[in-house]
């Protein structure tokens, strides 16, 4: 069901993650996204984990006080939900119609699921008959990852109008964002660099293959950063931020030791191995369609840890698959005018929200219209 809201409401969409919780106070205006304040909090240690919020009474107090010190007075919302037992792909099932399927679907759902289908919430939607066949997309999340996010945010007055899943809110913004369809109509990846985690997902027109969680993300850089050289929290994530990926590629040509940057190196590769092998095991499945339409064309990077200086270059050159950072703020789409200009420079990070919250404001431009 569609939600009713007025284009001129504000409405809050919230991000929780392992590392930070991103909210965005939007309004619907003329067809923009018009961003009135976008806010980060650290998530208090061991708070969220694998998408479950493992202590809702502590983030719902992270929550309400956002809202009160920040003013991000709105009264609906949406929130996503993400994790590794979050499921969100393309499924190829035996024609039978609507009716059927939603009698089935739990049982169809039960064999792409790392648990129990009845712990989950499921919905589906049919994408496109061929012959005896069709393909639906399956959309699947635990309960209890749900009603913990769900039960963090009960308290703030903000009533949650939509659940959606973190890799829509990501397409969403991607699709909002890129200026020209993929390459050769091939598929495109999504990297979401975030904390604890990088989520890499294949989509191909428009549809999901493959969504993968890799246990490496920007914490565990300055996990390393401290563990190694016993430096302070703040001191870590510090020269983390300072440190270019770009000299991995092009030395400087004064041989010019800079042992942190050694230290995450074979890490970072790590991370970059996982990720090719989910684009090859993609690749795998298409069989024989693997030809130029089956190739993943284009990398598009979200996530905290994006913002690390010269990513994009460094996977670019050790992947061989064009890789960009999201720019949710250049858009004709967006209205940043409210906005302060530093938070212009962390589009990565505030990515994956912004998406979120468009949500809201295209079906209520919908409605309205
Ligand atoms: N300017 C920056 N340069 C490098 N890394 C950064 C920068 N800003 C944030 N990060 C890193 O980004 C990571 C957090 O990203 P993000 O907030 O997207 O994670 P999250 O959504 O909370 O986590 P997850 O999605 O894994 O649950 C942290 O490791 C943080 O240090
Ligand atoms: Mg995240």
């Amino acid at each position: 069901m569609p939600p009713k809201i007025s284009r001129v409401n504000d409405f809050l969409a919230i991000d929780i993650g392992s590392h930070s919780v991103k909210f965005a106070l939007c309004r619907g205006q003329n067809d923009i996204l018009r961003l009135e304040r976008l806010i980060h909090m650290p998530t208090p240690p061991d708070t969220v984990k694998e998408g479950v919020v493992l202590d809702p009474q502590l983030m719902g107090q992270l929550i309400r006080k956002t809202i009160a010190d920040h003013g991000l007075k709105a009264k609906t919302g949406t929130l996503t939900v993400g994790g590794p037992q979050a499921v969100a792909r393309t499924v190829r099932l035996p024609k039978m119609n609507y009716a059927t399927l939603s009698k089935s679907i739990q049982l169809e759902a039960g064999r792409y699921l790392p648990s129990a289908s009845e712990d989950h919430y499921i919905g589906f939607d049919i994408l496109d008959e061929q012959g005896e066949q069709m393909d639906v997309l399956l959309v699947a999340a635990p309960r209890s990852q749900v009603m913990s996010r769900l039960d963090a945010i009960q308290a703030s007055n903000v009533g949650i109008e939509i659940v959606e899943m973190e890799v829509f809110a990501q397409q969403r913004v991607v699709e909002m964002t890129r200026t020209e369809p993929p390459t050769d109509g091939g598929a495109y990846a999504l990297v979401d660099l975030g904390g604890a985690h990088t989520q890499v997902t294949v989509l191909r027109q428009e549809r999901f293959a493959l969504t993968r969680y890799i246990p490496i993300g920007g914490d565990t850089l300055t996990a390393a950063l401290r563990g190694y050289f016993h430096y302070g929290l703040e001191e870590a994530v510090e020269i983390k931020h300072n440190l270019n990926l770009r000299d991995l590629i092009h030395p400087p040509s004064e041989p010019q030791e800079n042992p942190p940057l050694r230290l995450l190196q074979p890490i970072l590769d790590e991370l970059i191995r996982e990720i090719r092998r989910s684009l090859n095991y993609y690749q795998s499945q298409m069989g024989d369609d693997a030809n130029r339409s089956g190739k993943v064309t284009e990398i598009h990077l979200l996530g905290g840890a994006a913002q690390m200086q010269g990513v994009e270059e460094y996977l670019t050159h050790k992947l061989g698959v064009p890789t960009q950072l999201v720019k949710p703020f250049e858009t004709p789409l967006v209205d940043v005018s409210k906005l302060h200009p530093e938070q212009l420079s962390a589009g990565p990070l505030f990515a994956g929200v912004i998406g979120a919250s468009a949500v809201l404001t295209r079906e209520s431009l919908r409605n309205a219209a």
